[in-house]
């Protein structure tokens, strides 16, 4: 029986806790702020439906085999406590967010030989605590290696897929490429397809031209022709498609626009690229979750 702990039952992690919870060979404690007596998802494949053991106190927990991190990017301070109370020296943890500092920040808790850095593309909904909607068949991609492998082994082998990448990093600058540019349709409150207006358009060109180039600098491989690629996409994106960072402004929640934006800039920076676009999209919505949330 493998032990594991799911920190942040939100859309991504309420759903990968549905497909992990296969008794007798998992054991599933969910680590969430609030208390909830059943998980219910409504998956592509039919509903999954599950009581794992709610933890809503750090001091409750017990130590477990796996950790599966699932919270927002800004909100891995907060989970400290938990690393503390569900780790012993051989427990490993995988990380399942948006952005490209997955290890970076989780290293202040964890060492990186533990850790798994995962790239998820799956569109998921929580639509009440507990509940939720998985939109499409799970998709991840992590490094190549013995650990994730290990991590692999811990789902079901059918409808859902994990790919080993022999490079993690362009992968997950690939995927920053699709995320930063949706700053703009956020910041004028409009859907994804707002990418055919030639103004958004030029904003969200310059965004990814800048991603590609900091990526370029962190090691990543990226041809230029997902430029296009992501635009097109934008433009075509069902009518009312609403990223995440815009779903979370419009309920006035905190953004990842540090994870989606910032962390462009910042590493940009360190390399001496200039990262103007990024920089103004990620001081707005900075402005705008101070101000107005
Ligand atoms: N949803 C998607 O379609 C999707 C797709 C691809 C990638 N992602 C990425 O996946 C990551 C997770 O996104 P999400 O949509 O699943 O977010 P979410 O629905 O907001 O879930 C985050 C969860 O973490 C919980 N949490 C926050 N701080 C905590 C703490 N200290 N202790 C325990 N639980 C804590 C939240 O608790 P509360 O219940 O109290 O809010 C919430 O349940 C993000 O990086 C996102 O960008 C999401």
């Amino acid at each position: 029986m493998t032990k594991i702990a799911i920190i942040g039952p939100g859309a991504i992690g309420g759903t990968l806790a549905a497909w992990l919870d296969i008794p007798p060979n998992n054991e599933i404690f969910i680590c969430a702020r609030s208390s909830f007596q059943s998980l219910s998802v409504e998956t592509p494949f039919g509903k999954l439906e599950s009581t794992p053991t709610v933890f809503t106190n750090p001091a409750q927990a017990e130590q477990v085999d796996w950790v599966i991190v699932t919270t927002k990017a800004y909100q891995i301070p907060s989970i400290e406590p938990w690393f503390k109370h569900l780790c012993h020296a051989d427990t490993k943890v995988a990380v399942a967010q948006n952005g490209v500092e997955h290890i970076a920040n989780l290293t202040p808790f964890i060492p990186a030989e533990r850790l798994v850095p995962i790239i998820i593309d799956t569109p998921a909904a929580r639509v009440a605590t507990g509940k939720i909607i998985q939109k499409a068949p799970i998709l991840m991609a992590i490094p190549n290696n013995k650990l994730s492998l290990q991590f692999a082994s811990l789902f079901p082998t059918d409808n859902v897929t994990i790919n080993l990448t022999d490079d993690w990093t362009s992968a997950a600058w690939k995927k920053l490429c699709i995320n930063s540019p949706g700053a703009v349709s956020s910041i004028v409150n409009q859907h994804a397809n707002i990418a055919g207006d030639p103004k958004a358009e030029s904003l969200m060109r310059n965004m990814i031209r800048e991603c590609i180039a900091v990526g370029r600098a962190e090691g990543a491989t990226i041809d230029d022709e997902i430029i296009e690629q992501v635009l097109s996409s934008q433009r075509h994106a069902p009518a009312g498609s609403m990223n995440s960072l815009h779903a979370d402004l419009a309920a006035k929640r905190p953004m990842e626009w540090d994870a989606r934006n910032g962390v462009i800039h910042r590493l940009g920076k360190k390399h001496g690229i200039a990262t103007p676009y990024n920089e103004m999209a990620a001081h707005i919505l900075s402005l705008i979750e101070t101000h107005s949330t």
